[in-house]
């Protein structure tokens, strides 16, 4: 992969040029939007990574220029921070995205490596699409697909918005009046008599108003982020952070239910783990499902969760003796709704929205997951997260 990288800040060209070949890239560079564009005549590159406020040619001007010369070429503007509005502009000129400075290695590999993938798969298009008619309808069919995609998660974005506000007046109200039937008819006045039972049953179904609302905003929540981190629109919060921490705070809130599970639940987690740079709330968000999805499908036996540096990267993993996945779902389960496939054999316990979000976090953190399971006998879910280099020291 050969990678044209335009900065006029000497300091910034070399820094992203020994990274990104670090990393297995070919790099080329330039100062300036001229020396850019001349290289890019005599050169085929696989992505450039553009600065936008340059003496001279700017980010902007070059980008129109470059994309006269290739059209399809994935551009990533390297932005001063807060600069949105230009960032935007570049976007709408068909900059593929953007990345704030001091550029971050970890999100510009993520996003070099995505642009690459997806222009490659816009070619293979073209190509399909020049060789019958066939792979033209095919194509349409392609697109058309993709305008649905966007315009369901557009749907459900706003909807779960509308839901939001009224369900959040639903358990307000069910937890008020529970609370002051209680207040009204105290448990100390005896629940045997027939208005007794009566106010118990109000009570409980009261609860159960409140529980199943509590679901449901859950699972908006949900349906939000999902769609804000697929459309980008999540904003991230990037701070050096340990991750020990996170996974033991995460841990803490979980022994609870592993303890009313009757599972055992084993920590192996190493001391001195390095510091992160990354979304505190997001990356514990990741270790909370993977603990609620240990404590939903392990019925007997225990949950072990560990973490260790390895090389360059944090490894964390929970095992559990649960029911497993078979191999052919590995995949499947990281699919949105994944477990509406499921319901012959049981009602499912959650919506399938937990893993997705889980990939989308750590893939923002330049890391991935996976899963090694089989039916019936456990599961072990991996979390690899790299560790920066200024971090480690
Ligand atoms: N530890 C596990 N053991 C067995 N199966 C699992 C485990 N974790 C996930 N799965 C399977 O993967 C599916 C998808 O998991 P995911 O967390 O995405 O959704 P969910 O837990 O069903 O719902 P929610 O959106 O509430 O998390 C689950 O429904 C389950 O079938
Ligand atoms: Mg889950």
């Amino acid at each position: 992969m050969n990678i044209l990288v335009v900065d006029d800040d000497e300091m910034v060209r070399y820094v992203l040029t020994e990274k990104l070949q670090e990393s297995g890239f070919l790099v080329t560079t330039a100062p300036d939007g001229l020396k850019a564009i001349e290289l890019f005549e005599n050169t085929p590159f696989d992505a450039v990574l553009l600065d936008l406020k340059m003496p001279g040619m700017d980010g902007i001007e070059t980008l129109k220029e470059l994309r006269k010369h290739d059209p399809d070429i994935p551009v990533i503007m390297v932005t001063a921070f807060g600069d949105i509005t230009t960032a935007v502009e570049a976007i709408k000129l068909g900059a593929y995205d953007f990345v704030e400075k001091p550029p971050q290695i970890s999100r510009i590999m993520v996003t070099l490596r995505r642009a690459i993938e997806k222009a490659a798969l816009e070619r293979e298009i073209k190509v399909l699409g020049k060789s019958s008619e066939e792979s033209a309808a095919l194509k349409q069919a392609y697109q058309k697909l993709k305008e649905l995609d966007q315009a369901k998660s557009t749907f459900l974005s706003s909807v779960s918005h509308e839901l939001r506000t009224p369900l959040t007046s639903i358990i307000g109200y069910a937890d008020i009046s529970r609370k002051k039937l209680t207040k009204l008819f105290p448990e100390s006045d005896g629940r045997d008599s027939k208005n007794g039972k009566i106010v118990q049953q109000v009570e409980e179904n009261l609860s159960t108003i409140a529980q199943e609302s509590e679901k449901l905003a859950g699972l908006i929540e949900s349906i939000l982020d999902l769609t804000a981190m697929e459309a980008g629109t999540v904003e991230w919060r990037w701070e050096p952070l340990s991750l020990s921490e996170v996974i033991e705070n995460a841990a803490a809130t979980f022994s609870a239910v592993f303890k009313e599970k009757g599972l055992e639940f084993i920590s192996e987690v190493e001391g001195d783990l390095p510091l992160l740079k990354g979304d505190r709330y997001r990356l514990s968000q990741v270790m909370k499902q993977l603990f609620s999805n240990a404590a939903a499908f392990t019925e007997k036996g225990r949950v072990t969760f560990s973490a260790k540096q390895v090389n360059t990267d944090v490894v964390i993993r929970i095992s559990d003796t649960g029911r497993g996945i078979s191999a052919s779902r590995h995949e499947l389960i990281f699919e949105k709704f994944s477990q509406i496939g499921d319901t012959l054999t049981e009602k499912p316990k959650g919506v399938g929205l937990g893993l997705p979000i889980c990939r989308l976090i750590v893939g923002y953190h330049g890391g991935k997951i996976d899963v090694e399971s089989e039916q019936g006998l456990g599961s072990t879910f991996t979390v690899i997260l790299p560790v920066e280099e200024a971090m480690k020291a």
